[in-house]
């Protein structure tokens, strides 16, 4: 049952009731009570797409502004967006692609579709159907790849734009090692790029990521010119994958003999730093792990992805060491991921930190799906913790979404159980309702 409705509220205004669960702190560093806040019953009020007021709903209803009805969902949990810190917007429709680990998948499936990006047209159905998918999973923020060709990432933020969503992407970078039709230059992919940033970063919620897609893929010359470009543009990011796969690594090794190892090669071209998010990280050393650490450079874990082509496990307690913490977030990698839902990514992150040997608790895992990710975009004051002042993308998630989830969601015996039995149960029909910038965004009943 939900009572009031999102029409009742002013144009500018929004306000909605239930269990609010959010983040102060990285509760990987810190306890759980220093990083994890939560209201039983709790009230969010945005104005002008902005959080104004979040807390107790008891202490805070006479801050509702008048002609304001509360939307209320009840037993229902409010949480920040999720953020998905690696994605292919372009593999949408290459998900479930049977048979092959990471280098052949990319020659026998990855490549053949991003061809068609050379299409407009396509790339703009594409695009619109990846945000829905976003939002119909809860996810209001993806750091996402285009393909080659600069109409791919235009169709990206023109889409974003419309909804109002807070997009990260770009363009990719490749000028070798894959079909000609989609290479670029040094040269173009700079100054495509560098179109691309004029008309997009910055403009609405948009923000553009420098995209190298793989060291493999460029040239000496082209990750020179990415670093370049990334110096020339404070403030946009930098996306790519590393240490994903062993035969990739020494692939790496043969391609960049003169480099100390793989993240060698991006720190040489100085990728790495604040706003740098590598894909994967799934066999980084502890040396790179420590430079990661000391450069402020973000891994994305994309456990479903990783399971799926075979590529390994990646050891969340070690990145996460408070010894030398690396930022990490979580990422779907579709089209090698098998999931646009961060709950299910949840889960499968769960998986593989046990096979680690290391029980992954909800409260991390949910920071790893919000406040995690925000820090590695660098975009943690802004969203990621629905704190008064950031922006008002949240999720309301259904414990009792499916018959299955109900009786078992009946039985729990406080926040962080239902926190992990919806990661481990949960995924799009889990979610009642997105909003963005404080406005509804899906509506699983509408
Ligand atoms: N490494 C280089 N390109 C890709 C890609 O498209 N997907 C994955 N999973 N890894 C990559
Ligand atoms: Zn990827």
């Amino acid at each position: 049952m939900t009572t009031g409705s999102p029409q009742t509220a002013t144009a500018t205004t929004t306000a909605v009731r239930g269990t609010l669960v959010r983040y102060r702190n990285d509760p990987f560093l810190t306890s759980r009570e220093d990083a994890f806040v939560h209201e039983p019953d709790g009230l969010l009020i945005c104005e002008n797409g902005r959080i104004t007021a979040a807390g107790d709903y008891t202490a805070l209803r006479d801050r509702i502004p008048p002609g304001v009805t509360p939307v209320h969902y009840p037993g229902h949990v409010i949480s920040a967006g999720f953020i998905d810190t690696h994605i292919h917007y372009v593999q949408t429709g290459i998900i479930a692609a049977f048979g092959s680990q990471l280098i052949d998948w990319l020659n026998h499936y990855t490549f053949v579709e991003e061809q068609r990006f050379a299409d407009g047209a396509y790339a703009r159905r594409v695009a619109s159907a990846f945000c829905d998918e976003l939002l119909r999973n809860g996810t209001t923020t993806a750091l996402t790849f285009a393909a080659v060709h600069p109409d791919s990432a235009d169709a990206l933020f023109e889409e974003a734009s419309r909804r109002d969503m807070r997009m990260v992407g770009g363009k990719v970078l490749m000028d070798r090692n894959a079909p000609d039709a989609l290479l670029d230059t040094a040269q173009s992919g700079y100054e495509d790029s560098r179109k691309l940033i004029e008309r997009w970063h910055g403009k609405g919620r948009n923000l553009y990521a420098i995209t190298p897609r793989f060291a493999p893929t460029s040239t000496p010359e082209q990750l020179e010119a990415a670093g370049q470009l990334w110096k020339e543009n404070p403030g946009t990011l930098v996306h790519t994958h590393v240490s994903e796969n062993t035969g990739e690594i020494s692939w790496v090794r043969s391609l960049f003999p003169e480099r100390r190892g793989y993240l060698d090669v991006y720190d040489h071209y100085g990728l790495l730093g604040d706003g740098a998010v590598l894909a994967h990280g799934v066999h980084l050393t502890g040396r790179e792990r420590d430079r990661c650490a000391e450069t402020g450079t973000a891994v994305s874990h994309c456990p479903t992805s990783n399971l799926f082509l075979g590529s390994g496990l990646f050891h969340v307690h070690d990145a996460k060491d408070p010894r030398h913490p690396m930022k990490v977030g979580l990422g779907t990698d579709i089209g090698a991921g098998t999931s646009f839902s961060l709950l299910s990514t949840m889960n499968e992150a769960y998986k593989v930190a046990e096979l680690t040997n290391y029980p992954l608790d909800s409260v991390k895992a949910f920071y790893l799906a919000t406040r995690g990710g925000a820090e590695a975009l660098g975009l943690e004051d802004t969203i990621g913790s629905l704190e008064p002042g950031q922006e008002a993308d949240f999720v309301i998630l259904d414990p009792e979404a499916t018959p299955l989830l109900a009786q078992r969601t009946a039985r729990v015996e406080d926040i962080e159980e239902l926190l992990f039995v919806l990661a481990v149960m949960g995924d799009d029909r889990t979610v009642r309702a997105t909003y963005v910038a404080g406005a509804l965004a899906h509506d699983r009943e509408a």
